[in-house]
């Protein structure tokens, strides 16, 4: 009796197939496979990696490398006449057969597997015997090219991470990983004939020449990969039919590597009185042959790490101004005949393109790459910037890859009172799975040069966000990566209402088991006749905080209060959470009149007035900041509020700061009194008394940018 019941639990999880992406076809015929101690894996050869991959999931008692198998056998098999890609999964009352047109196809119908049976097979403790639902399942992708683009260059993470991202993204049968791994802020790959790119350019801050941006302005921070750490995550990501396909940033992007080799750079004496003696330059000198030497250096050892067919060399925004002040890179320009500076970059990136050639590799590039139009129609291009430019690529001929900020740029804000970017939207997984290429002017002419799909994460806020601990990067990826996920793979996709159902009831317990914290949908929370009402419609629990007090409790009722603006709701479900909301009240701000000088003068195109708005409009200065320097705000009459935050830089992005400093207060328009010293940019104060007027005071020089930017105050 006791065994039936065991066993009737064991079978009852098969109820729902949920399987993400969607595949081609499914039909359940009814019954379940029963995986016991006396099943055999059983794989051809070819795909011996797939079957110990398995193994890590569910511990068969046996495995055997054979083509026969025997009733209560789960087969590994190829055959060359389905696609690459394509599988066939077969569960019957016998066995369970997977089938596929090559390692990759096979690897695919594991992944399928896998999401047939209980979510905690993702723990990796699964005890046999263990039910699969009787099924048939045939399936290939739409897109060869399913990507993920991860920035370790301006946020270093471990090669443990990285193996852990590509083991999330091998369970959504994404297959390329895109690897950004030089820009301004770093250098993460080491290159044995000049050790100093990664041992100096992998860390910033402190004594490093590289500067920190972003975050940790005060300790020497980062990282990089040793060549036989990426051999590893290259073997690593191979075995999960995932390509690691490196990115080197040039010509532009390279202040890090400037900063260790001054001599890539254009040699020309810049104007520094405007700038406060600083002066950025980025750009690798297209004219001298020096360069394209230290490149192929790189490129040599690049492809002799990387088994991609293409490397991607960057070519996105590249400060021209550099080449136009450059008297080489002007007779360059003069000798070949090269109309502008954009076929300036086309010369530089059809040279390291020969170099790519030398050593088998082709060219991928960001979309401003192909912009001066003398770059041939091998070059795969990546469509970043808008939809614009990912037509004008297609239009144009070149392989291209769909990738446009505003549905794929997983740094964005996914609503507005979250952290992330916003230059391209802000945008939550509905709005991933809602990308459609008709919509987007895509004809069936472009379509033939769509060679996939990618999402991408710059990690510039990243590195604000306690990298090394938080659950920030799981949180932007999870699930906006699961609906790209299926917008890449599958012919014919969900609707958000049956994809946010697979959520619920099935794909949000495989990523708790896997631990990932990934994003619920925000709780609804209105405040009415004196009370909090909060709902969620997915079975999370909510908690709410009093933000006076600090103290945390479940919510079970509405919640009395009369102070609805310090009641934050967040929920949670398994290791997923909301964002932290609250009803109309939480959010509310107060905008009093207010007039904002500085000691810093700003540029005409972004007036004082603007930090006076209280919108997202900011203030640039036409220098940087010196210890002293003050930024006053005087309210046209006293405010009484709660507090007040008071923060410099980017409103989204930690650079233009000050970077020490203090707030003080004046109760009375005359004198003024410390209220808080800085954490980092500012800080926020709670008045005693109505305030007449704040004021930043910098106590040491910002952020070594060119400008700081002033915003306006946050009064609650
Ligand atoms: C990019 O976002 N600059 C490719
Ligand atoms: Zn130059």
């Amino acid at each position: 009796m006791k065994k039936l019941l065991f066993l009737l639990i064991l079978l009852s999880h098969t109820a729902v197939a949920a399987i993400l992406p969607k595949p081609t076809t499914e039909s359940y015929t009814g019954g379940n496979f029963i995986i016991t101690d006396k099943s055999t894996l059983v794989y051809d050869s070819a795909v011996r990696d797939a079957a110990t991959y398995l193994l890590e999931y569910l511990p068969f008692k046996r495995i055997l490398s054979s083509q026969k198998i025997m009733a209560g056998d789960v087969q590994l098999t190829v055959n060359k006449l389905l696609d690459s890609e394509e599988y066939h999964l077969v569960i019957d009352s016998k066995n369970i057969i997977i089938t596929g047109g090559s390692y990759a196809g096979v690897f695919n119908g594991v992944q399928t597997l896998l999401q047939l049976l209980p979510a905690k097979v993702y723990e990796k403790n699964c005890k046999l015997p263990v039910a699969v639902p009787q099924c048939n399942i045939t399936d290939s992708p739409q897109f060869s090219y399913r990507g993920f683009m991860l920035d370790v260059a301006r946020t270093w993470i471990s090669a443990d991470k990285v193996k852990r991202y590509i083991d999330l993204m091998s369970h959504l049968k994404l297959n390329k990983l895109h690897f950004h791994l030089t820009d301004d802020e770093g250098w993460r790959i080491e290159i044995k004939s000049h050790p100093e790119l990664a041992e100096v350019g992998g860390f910033r801050g402190g004594d490093s020449p590289v500067f920190p941006r972003y975050g940790k302005f005060y300790e020497k921070w980062g990282g990089y990969y040793t060549q036989q750490e990426l051999k590893d995550i290259v073997a690593y990501a191979s075995k999960r039919n995932i390509e690691v396909i490196p990115e080197i940033d040039m010509p532009g992007h390279s202040k890090a590597l400037g900063a260790i080799h001054s001599d890539i750079l254009c040699s020309y004496t810049p104007d520094k009185s405007i700038t406060n003696g600083l002066e950025i330059r980025n750009v690798w000198c297209a004219a001298k042959e020096s360069n394209y030497a230290l490149i192929e250096d790189i490129i040599r050892e690049v492809s002799g790490i990387f088994t991609s067919e293409y490397i991607h060399i960057g070519g996105d925004e590249v400060n021209m101004s550099q080449w136009r002040k450059c008297p080489d890179c002007q007779r360059l320009k003069k000798e070949k005949g090269l109309e502008n500076e954009k076929q300036i970059e086309d010369y530089f990136i059809a040279r390291v393109s020969k170099i790519l050639a030398k050593y088998e590799k082709k060219p991928a590039v960001w979309n401003e790459g192909i912009e001066g139009g003398l770059l041939p129609k091998s070059t795969r291009v990546h469509g970043w910037a808008s939809i614009k430019k990912c037509l004008a690529s297609t239009s144009k001929g070149y392989p291209t890859i769909i990738m446009p900020g505003h549905f794929f740029y997983f740094d964005m804000k996914q609503s507005s009172s979250e952290p992330g970017h916003t230059w391209a939207a802000i945008f939550d997984a509905k709005k991933v799975l809602s990308f459609d290429f008709a919509k987007q002017g895509f004809t069936a002419e472009h379509l033939k040069n769509v060679a996939g799909i990618e999402a991408s994460f710059f990690s510039e806020i990243y590195i604000a966000h306690n990298p090394e601990k938080s659950d920030y990067l799981d949180y932007m990826l999870f699930p906006r990566l699961c609906a790209l996920s299926e917008v890449a793979w599958s012919h014919e996709r969900r609707s958000w209402d049956e994809f946010y159902t697979v959520l619920k009831e099935s794909h949000y317990s495989r990523m708790d088991a896997m631990g990932v914290t990934y994003r619920l949908e925000t709780p609804k929370v209105e405040y009415k006749d004196g009370k909090i009402y909060a709902t969620t419609a997915d079975n999370s629990t909510i908690y709410y905080t009093d933000t006076r007090t600090g103290r945390s409790s479940k919510y079970t009722k509405p919640i009395a209060t009369s102070a609805p603006y310090a009641i934050e709701i967040q929920s949670f479900r398994g290791t997923g959470k909301s964002k932290k909301t609250g009803s109309k009240e939480y959010f509310a701000r107060l905008k009093p009149a207010v007039t904002v000088t500085s000691s810093i003068p700003c540029s005409e195109k972004t007036p004082m007035a603007n930090a006076a708005k209280y919108s997202n409009s900011i203030v640039r200065t036409t220098r940087a900041a010196k210890a002293g320097d003050w930024i006053e705000y005087r309210f046209a009459e006293p405010v009484s509020c709660r507090e007040i935050e008071a923060m410099t830089g980017h409103i989204y992005l930690r650079r233009c700061n000050l970077l020490k400093g203090y707030i003080e207060v004046s109760y009375d328009g005359k004198t003024f009194v410390k209220a808080a010293d800085f954490d980092v940019a500012g800080a926020t104060i709670k008045p005693t008394a109505a305030v007449h007027a704040l004021k930043i005071v910098a106590t040491s020089n910002s952020d070594a940018e060119d400008q700081i930017v002033i915003q306006s105050l946050k009064i609650k």
